[in-house]
């Protein structure tokens, strides 16, 4: 009978088949589950014949990158190399308010930054990726067994000069399978059981133009968001949660003063794939929390909306 264990176990053997006695893979770390779960397997695989790189684009969320380099070097001493790019994305970014835009920007420089990262780790051969069932059967880009990553997934195609071989050891599995997969490999519970986090990240939550001082604020609101979701319960019955800066500003007011600042968005969504969605009715003292610290702590935001629109006709994105 189909066990995790079982299956570990043949995964291991195939990769090693693969990659032989010598050869060594680059494996891009985002973050999420997939390419951490593929990472560790690769791992338990080949060691460190293995070379993950995180790239910080400078959209990430509120500690991101420190967790990603606290679990996989100090925990899991994966070989890892964490490219710093955040000024780099940030001056391509400059001035652009529209989303597919922003979005384009965001896979062409992470295809340049990880291409110079991986030129420099000698001998590699292959490239490993989380390319799951769901995306092999779904995406018109997929050509096998060579360098493509299908355009959702923000990377866009890797050159082809980089002339590495595929690797991808989740090819068969589902979601669920890879969160399984996951906790038997020994990636923490926060970790297997993250919300999607799309890959242009906090650039998309930042509507108009994205600047430094604008992701900082979102990134404040959006920690506060993570932090009350978690500690009321709800962050596993809720699809994603999280916070949207607008390119609007309000009137307000703190003590004698009169305000004049930006508006921040919660949008918090269940669903079963993302594919349709309906607002949380969250509750109202989860709400209130919420609101009284993005408003208290978050200097710069005085007004914080609550999205009540469900997917379709609204996207759970708001660009
Ligand atoms: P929408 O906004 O289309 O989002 O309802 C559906 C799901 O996809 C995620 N999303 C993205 N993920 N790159 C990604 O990796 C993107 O450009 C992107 N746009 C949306 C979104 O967070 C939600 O889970």
């Amino acid at each position: 009978s189909w066990t995790m264990k079982g299956f570990i176990d043949e995964a291991v053997g195939t990769i090693r088949r693969q990659v032989g006695e010598h050869g060594r893979v680059i494996c891009a770390l985002s973050g999420g589950v997939d390419s951490s779960v593929a990472a560790l397997l690769l791992h338990r695989a080949i060691g460190p014949r293995l070379q993950c790189i995180f790239v910080d684009n400078g959209v990430l969320r509120q500690n991101e990158r420190a967790q990603v380099e606290a679990l996989f070097v100090d925990r899991f001493h994966v070989p890892l190399k964490t490219v710093d790019a955040r000024q780099r994305f940030l001056d391509k970014l400059a001035g652009v308010t529209d989303p597919e835009k922003k979005r384009k920007i965001i896979g062409r420089e992470f295809i340049a930054v990880f291409e110079e990262a991986a030129r420099d780790v000698q001998d590699a051969e292959f490239l490993a990726q989380g390319t799951l069932y769901p995306d092999v059967i779904e995406s018109v880009s997929y050509k096998g067994p060579s360098v493509t990553i299908k355009s959702h997934h923000n990377v866009g195609g890797l050159p082809e000069t980089m002339k590495l071989k595929l690797v991808e050891p989740l090819r068969e599995l589902f979601k669920d399978e890879v969160r399984a997969l996951g906790r038997e490999l020994g990636l923490p519970d926060e970790m297997v059981s993250r919300q999607p986090f799309p890959g242009p990240g906090l650039a998309i939550r930042v509507l108009g133009e994205v600047t430094e001082q604008r992701l900082e604020l979102v990134r404040r609101a959006d920690a506060i968001v993570q932090e009350e979701i978690r500690s009321a319960g709800l962050y596993k019955e809720v699809w994603q949660a999280f916070a949207v800066l607008l390119p609007v500003q309000s009137v307000g007011v703190m003590g004698d003063e009169r305000t004049y600042e930006s508006t921040c968005v919660l949008r918090a969504v269940t669903s079963v794939d993302g594919m349709t969605a309906d607002w949380a009715r969250l509750p109202f003292p989860v709400l209130e929390r919420i609101s009284t610290r993005i408003t208290n702590e978050v200097r710069g935001i005085n007004r914080v909306a609550y999205d009540i629109s469900s997917k379709p006709p609204a996207t759970i994105e708001w660009e």
